[in-house]
């Protein structure tokens, strides 16, 4: 028999965090492009690409308060963390799931509850984003926006030259992680299933 039932999987404040997110670095990402190859492109002119850059800069910033503040005050950040002591194992285990058994119609050996929903390659790659290169970019976005304001802080992390570097590199690794993280958001039962949740809050469990 097909058992199916619904699991609230995705709360309120992270599902408006994640599209208010999604929209916001999609949007930085193309008017990040027009500031970079701004004799390459067209769609803005360089002033409305910066100007719209950094509003929707702070907006993003704004939104990463939001998941903050839930995942820490509720204490949920720990979904966000592996188990070390099962850690390689359960990577091997869905790096195997992705590369074959997908394609043979395995089932996938990670199973989704509102305490472990993610698994072991969306932890290492959730967490690294997260805390690690939101974070950078954010703060170095902040410190190209106001220049001479952060200068002591710029200095301090060997010039403009190298915070650029930083945010321009992290904005290529955001541009192919999109694509990269939407290829494998259709990857549940149906194409649109994780989708569909990030939306309702609900996924279907089989
Ligand atoms: C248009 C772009 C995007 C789409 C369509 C999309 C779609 C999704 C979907 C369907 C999920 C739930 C399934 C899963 O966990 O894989 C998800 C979760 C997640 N996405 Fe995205 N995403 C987008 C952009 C982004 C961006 C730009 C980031 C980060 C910079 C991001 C970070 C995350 C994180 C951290 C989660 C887990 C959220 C949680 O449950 O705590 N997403 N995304």
């Amino acid at each position: 028999m097909d058992e199916r039932k619904m699991i609230y999987i995705h709360p309120a404040p992270v599902r408006v965090w994640h599209w208010i997110n999604a929209v916001g670095i999609v949007l930085l990402v193309i008017t990040g492009l027009q500031i970079r190859f701004a004799e390459m492109m067209n769609l803005f002119s360089l002033e409305e690409a910066i100007n719209l850059h950094n509003y929707i800069g702070f907006v993003v910033i704004g939104a990463y308060g939001l998941w903050a503040s839930y995942y820490f005050g509720t204490g949920k950040i720990k979904l966000y963390f592996p188990n070390p002591k099962t850690f390689i194992c359960d990577c091997k285990t869905q790096i195997q799931y992705y590369g074959m058994g997908i394609f043979k119609g395995d089932p996938n050996p990670h199973e989704m509850t509102p305490d472990n929903k993610f698994n072991a390659l969306q932890k290492k790659a959730y967490l690294t984003i997260m805390f690690i290169l939101l974070p950078i970019q954010m703060i170095t976005g902040l410190f190209l926006w106001r220049i001479k304001k952060f200068e002591d802080y710029i200095d301090l992390l060997g010039g403009i030259k190298i915070v650029d570097t930083i945010h321009v590199i992290l904005f290529f690794f955001f541009f192919v992680f999109v694509f990269v993280h939407i290829y494998l958001s259709t990857l549940g039962h149906t194409p649109l299933a994780h989708m569909k949740a990030m939306f309702t809050g609900y996924e279907e469990h089989h």
